[in-house]
C-alpha cells in the first residue's frame, strides 16, 4: 500500500482491505447482518411464497440422504460427487442431537462443519434435519444422558393394551408396567425439561451454523424434528398429560381459533362446529368427546414444544424452518382420528403430528414454524393440494425418485408453486437416477422463468399416470389447455417406441398473451381461448430448445408429424422444453 497517498484515499484502501479479509475469514468477526434479508428467507409473490437466497428466488432441487449418512464424513466421501452428477442443488442431511451433545452442555460440531464444508466444496446447498426429541414418532436420537434419566426427561405413556397398531414393534417389546400405563421410547411433549434441553441444543447448533455459514449461505433452511406424533394410542396418558387433558383448553389457542374462525381448515372447523364452537372448557367439552379431541390436544402440545425449539434456534439464526408430517398410506382416509372414526387397520398414526387437517393448531402453537410439509410417498397430488392451502407454502422433503419422482417434481413446482421437491434416500442408487437427473436439469434451465411466474396464475402443470387417466383441463394465461396422456407415436423410419408407462408430466408457462413454454414428456396438449374473441385456437409456431443461463436457444422447428399436423403440442417420451405461440380463429 503506498503510504504517500492522500489521507482520504489511504482511508478507503484500508477499509476495502479490512472488509475483504473479514469476508474470507467468515468465522473471525462476529457475524452481523444489515437485515434479515441478507440471510436465506421467505418472501411472498402473489399467492406463492419463495425462498430467497442471496437476493434471488431459489428453487430447492433437493434430495434427502438416508437418516444417518451425514453422521460420518468418510461415509459421505464417495457420495458427494454422485450428488453433483445427479444435478440437484440442495441436500437434506440429518443432524443427530446425540452426536452433537454427547455430554450435557458440551457440543461437538466437527461432523456438522465437515458436512457444510463438503457441501460448499461441491457447490451444493443444505437443509439440515434436526433429529432430536422425535424421529418417526419415537425418540431414538436424544443423547444417552437424556434417555437414561427418565425421571428428569419423562416419557409419553399409552394405556394398557391401547396399542392397536400391530405393525409397530412397540407392542412386542416386553415393558414393565408403570402406573397402570406403559412408557414408550418417546419423550412426552408435556415436559418442560425435555423441551428446554432440546431447545438449548438446537440454539447451540443454530448459533454455530450462523458462525460458520452466516455469510456463505450453504445452509438454506432447517427441518425441526422429524415426523413427530404419538404412536400406539390417541394421546399421551402420562400423569402430566392426563392432568392437562382434564384441564381447560389454553386461552391462547381459543383466542387464535376465534380470530381465525372464518379461515380455519374446513376439516378441523367441522369438528369444532360439531361441538358447538365453544370458546372455553376442557378439550372434550370444546372439541367433543372422542379421538378428535385427543389428536387436537396432542397437536397443540407437539406444536408448542417444536415451536419453542424453533424459536430458540431462530433467536440465534432466523433462517426458514419447517416440520414434516408422516402421512397415512392413502389420502382418502386423510385423518381418521379427526373424522372421529375409530382407527382402521392403520391404527393411530403419528397422532398430533403436523397433518394438513390440524395446521391451524400447529400455527397457533408454533408460530415460529414457517412451513408444514408432507412426506408424500402416495397420493401425491392429493397431499400437495391439502398442504398448499391457507397460505402454507409447499415443500416436499420426502417422496419418491425415478420417473415417478421426476413427474412429481414438475407437478409440484408448476401446479403448486413449490419451494422444493426431495426424493428420500437420494444416495441409495449406485449411479445418479437418470429420470431425476433430467428433471433436475429441466427445472434448473427453467428456474428463472418458474420463479418469475409463481403466484400469478400464468403457470400450471399436469401429471397423468397412464392412458386410463382422464384428460385434464387447466387454464394457463389466456388459454385453457386440454392435456392427455400420449404413448409415443409411430414415426416413419424410427424403431417402434417402447411403451410409455412412466408417469407423464409437464409444466406450462404463459410467457406472453399467446406465448408459452412447456417442459416435460408423454403428453399431448390442445388449446381453447378463455378470453373473449375468436373461439378457436391453433399452434402458430413451435420449436424445441434449451435455456442456457436463462437465455432460450432454439433447436428444431416442430410442425407436421411433431405437432400431429398442428393438432397437438406433442411432448414426446424424452423430457424436453418447447417454446410455442398460439393464434385464434373462427
Ligand atoms: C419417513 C421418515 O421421515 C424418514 O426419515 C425415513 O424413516 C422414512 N420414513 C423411511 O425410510
Amino acid at each position: 500500500m503506498n503510504l504517500t497517498m492522500k489521507p482520504q484515499l489511504l482511508f478507503c484502501c484500508t477499509l476495502v482491505c479490512s472488509l475483504a479479509s473479514a469476508a474470507s475469514q467468515d468465522t473471525s468477526s462476529p457475524v452481523s447482518f444489515a437485515s434479515a434479508l441478507d440471510i436465506p428467507h421467505l418472501r411472498k409473490q402473489g399467492t406463492a411464497t419463495q425462498l430467497i437466497v442471496d437476493g434471488k428466488p431459489f428453487l430447492a432441487l433437493a434430495g434427502e440422504l438416508a437418516n444417518n449418512s451425514a453422521t460420518s464424513l468418510d461415509y459421505m466421501k464417495p457420495i458427494w460427487p454422485k450428488l453433483v452428477d445427479s444435478k440437484l442443488n440442495t441436500v437434506l442431511a440429518g443432524v443427530s442431537w446425540g452426536q452433537i451433545e454427547p455430554v450435557e452442555g458440551k457440543f461437538d460440531f466437527k461432523i456438522v462443519d465437515g458436512v457444510i464444508q463438503e457441501a460448499r466444496r461441491h457447490n451444493l446447498h443444505l437443509a439440515l434435519l434436526w433429529f432430536a426429541s422425535w424421529k418417526n414418532g419415537m425418540s431414538s436420537y436424544p443423547p444417552p444422558w437424556v434417555k437414561k434419566d427418565f425421571e428428569r426427561f419423562p416419557r409419553a405413556q399409552i394405556a394398557e393394551g391401547a396399542d392397536p397398531w400391530p405393525v409397530l414393534t412397540i407392542s412386542e417389546v416386553p415393558r414393565t408396567k408403570v402406573t397402570g400405563n406403559l412408557s414408550l421410547e418417546l419423550l412426552t411433549p408435556l415436559s418442560e425439561a425435555n423441551r428446554e434441553a432440546d431447545a438449548r441444543a438446537f440454539a447451540a447448533l443454530m448459533r454455530h451454523v450462523k458462525e460458520v455459514d452466516g455469510r456463505k449461505h450453504t445452509v438454506l433452511f432447517i427441518q425441526v424434528e422429524n415426523e413427530v406424533g404419538m404412536q400406539g394410542d390417541t394421546r399421551d396418558r402420562s400423569p402430566g398429560a392426563n392432568q392437562a387433558f382434564a384441564g381447560p383448553v389454553p386461552k391462547e389457542l381459543m383466542d387464535y381459533l376465534q380470530q381465525h374462525k372464518d379461515t380455519l381448515i374446513p376439516e378441523f372447523r367441522k369438528v369444532w362446529e360439531a361441538a358447538g364452537f365453544k370458546t372455553s372448557g376442557t378439550w372434550e367439552e370444546v372439541f367433543g368427546k372422542g379421538v378428535a379431541a385427543d389428536e387436537i390436544f396432542m397437536a397443540w402440545h407437539f406444536a408448542r414444544y417444536v415451536g419453542r425449539v424453533a424459536a430458540a434456534g431462530k433467536a440465534e439464526y432466523p433462517i426458514p424452518m419447517y416440520v414434516n408430517a408422516a402421512l397415512p398410506r392413502t389420502s382418502s382416509i386423510a385423518d381418521p382420528v379427526l373424522k372421529g372414526r375409530e382407527p382402521t387397520i392403520l391404527g393411530y398414526f403419528a397422532v398430533g403430528g403436523p397433518m394438513a387437517d390440524v395446521m391451524d393448531i400447529w400455527r397457533a402453537g408454533g408460530p415460529q414454524i414457517d412451513i408444514f410439509s408432507p412426506d408424500a410417498y402416495n397420493d401425491f397430488a392429493d397431499w400437495c393440494a391439502k398442504y398448499d392451502r391457507s397460505g402454507n407454502p409447499l415443500f416436499v422433503p420426502e417422496s419418491r425418485g425415478g420417473s415417478e419422482g421426476a413427474a412429481r417434481m414438475l407437478y409440484a413446482f408448476g401446479r403448486h408453486n413449490a419451494i422444493g421437491y426431495s426424493p428420500m434416500g437420494i444416495e441409495r442408487s449406485s449411479t445418479p437416477d437418470p429420470d431425476l437427473t433430467t428433471a433436475y436439469d429441466l427445472v434448473t434451465q427453467l428456474a428463472p422463468l418458474i420463479s418469475a411466474h409463481q403466484g400469478d396464475g400464468s403457470m400450471s402443470a399436469v401429471m397423468l399416470r397412464s392412458p386410463s387417466d382422464p384428460p385434464q383441463k387447466v387454464p394457463v394465461g389466456n388459454y385453457t389447455l386440454q392435456v392427455v396422456f400420449t404413448s409415443p407415436r409411430r414415426i416413419a423410419g424410427e424403431p417402434p417406441p417402447q411403451g410409455n408407462r412412466s408417469p407423464a408430466a409437464a409444466i406450462f408457462i404463459a410467457a406472453g398473451p399467446d406465448e408459452y413454454y412447456a417442459a416435460g414428456s408423454g403428453l399431448a396438449i390442445s388449446f381453447s381461448p378463455n378470453t373473449p374473441g375468436p373461439p378457436l385456437a391453433g399452434l402458430a409456431t413451435v420449436e424445441e430448445g434449451i435455456f442456457v443461463h436463462g437465455r432460450w436457444v432454439a433447436g428444431r422447428r416442430l410442425e407436421g408429424d411433431d405437432s400431429d399436423e398442428g393438432q397437438f403440442l406433442m411432448l414426446g417420451s424424452k423430457k424436453g422444453i418447447q417454446h410455442f405461440t398460439l393464434y385464434r380463429y373462427r
